[in-house]
């Protein structure tokens, strides 16, 4: 059976191929430890969960999701509130917020919503992939801007060509940084809202890791800065701030115009997220904003271990402030594919290739820290042994 030609365009999905890898060792007896994936594992907090329960014991959840294409009224008015509290941003829950089943989805929707056949559209290099599939299943050109570390992994507008810039009909950008843990600033989203505004270019600003900052650095909204609603939206989610990625719960918040667009088009894709999921996103925004610190620690810990080790094999790093990724320079120029091979190979630990956010994440390797203190120490530990001298 064939399947649709623009499926042949989206170059398989890296944490497949990581995944047959780990299946593989793990079929050959070995105890791997996968420091690829952000996907954290401390239990969702138990207001959340609770909720959730009473929740679904009410019948009249059991139905479609009440105002099924936006969201319930309710879950957006707790994210106008979250928003205005947190970020200090005024979004209108009538026409300027959209439940969203994760940001994964909104990218995917803002895609189908903006994008027509043959446009071209910005990502960063390296980025986040689903940027690139999403682009391509709308029947976009993906065009990449590189992100390097001698500009804090912050694209520079001014170097985009001016025609690929005219062209240009949206970009997908998200800071604190997948992969990079990279985080933006004031001056930057001034600087993006203007190339926005001066191109005519909707800008999707994936900011799901907005919560995960460290060192006294505090959550950014693109949102915050003056016209960012008149260029684009913000997508965020409760994945990671509340331990919540099973659920598929997020938001897209910003211009009403891309709101109403995206919406039209969930409203003849999905119906929305399960009520009770949404109840409990509102327990989530209300009761749980404390364990927002406490992951926080437990990042930061893990951080200083992780760089202490790779320090101890002679990789000097300073981490960057955003996220739970470690996003590192490979020892002695080896290729990204090869140090992760090698790490598979002689410590049964595995690492995201920086070849797989792009051409320019080569030379790269990410860690998540979002694997339990206990394994994160034994890896640490098999990394000493295996690449110590
Ligand atoms: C940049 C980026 N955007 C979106 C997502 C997906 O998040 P969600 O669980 O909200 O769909 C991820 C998940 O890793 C991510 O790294």
């Amino acid at each position: 059976m064939h399947s649709a030609d623009r499926l042949q365009k989206i170059p398989p999905y890296l944490f497949m191929e990581l995944r047959q890898k780990i299946g593989k060792a793990k079929a050959a007896g070995m105890d791997v430890i996968s420091l690829a994936i952000g996907d954290p594992v401390e239990p969702t907090p138990e207001p959340i969960i609770h909720e959730l329960a009473r929740a679904a014991h009410d019948p009249a959840n059991h139905q479609y999701p009440t105002d099924e294409e936006k969201g319930m009224l309710g879950f957006r008015e707790a994210v106008a509130r979250w928003y205005a509290r947190r970020y200090q941003v005024t979004v209108d829950p009538q026409k300027e917020i959209l439940g969203l089943i994760g940001s994964k989805e909104g990218c995917h929707h803002f895609a189908l919503a903006r994008i027509n056949p043959g446009d071209t559209v910005l990502m960063t290099d390296p980025g986040y992939p689903a940027y690139r599939a999403s682009i391509l299943i709308a029947g976009g050109e993906p065009v990449n801007v590189p992100i390097r570390p001698e500009q804090g992994y912050l694209p520079v507008l001014r170097d985009i060509p001016s025609d690929v810039a005219k062209r240009a009909t949206a970009m997908f950008l998200n800071y604190p940084n997948n992969p990079t843990g990279a985080t933006a600033t004031t001056a930057f989203l001034k600087q993006l809202v203007e190339f926005a505004r001066s191109h005519d270019i909707a800008i999707c600003y994936d900011n799901p890791y907005i919560e995960v900052v460290f060192d006294g650095e505090k959550p950014l909204s693109f949102l915050s800065v003056p016209g960012a609603k008149d260029v684009g939206i913000e997508l965020n989610s409760l994945s990671k701030p509340f331990n919540m990625t099973g659920w598929r719960l997020g938001m897209a918040l910003g211009n009403p115009d891309l709101i109403a667009a995206i919406s039209k088009v969930k409203e003849n894709t999905d119906s929305g997220v399960f009520n009770a999921i949404q109840y409990a996103g509102i327990a989530a925004f209300t009761h749980c904003e404390t364990s927002i610190d406490h992951m926080l620690q437990i990042y930061a810990r893990r951080r200083d271990l992780v760089v202490a080790t790779l320090r101890q094999v002679g990789i000097e790093y300073t981490p960057v402030k955003g996220t739970f990724y470690l996003w590192v320079p490979t020892p002695k120029s080896m290729s990204s594919l090869a140090f992760a091979d090698l790490l598979l190979e002689k410590a049964q630990v595995v690492v995201a290739p920086g070849r797989g956010y792009g051409e320019f994440g080569e030379g790269f390797f990410r860690i998540s820290l979002t694997v339990a203190d206990a394994r994160l120490e034994v890896a640490m530990e098999r990394i000493r042994q295996a690449l110590g001298s």
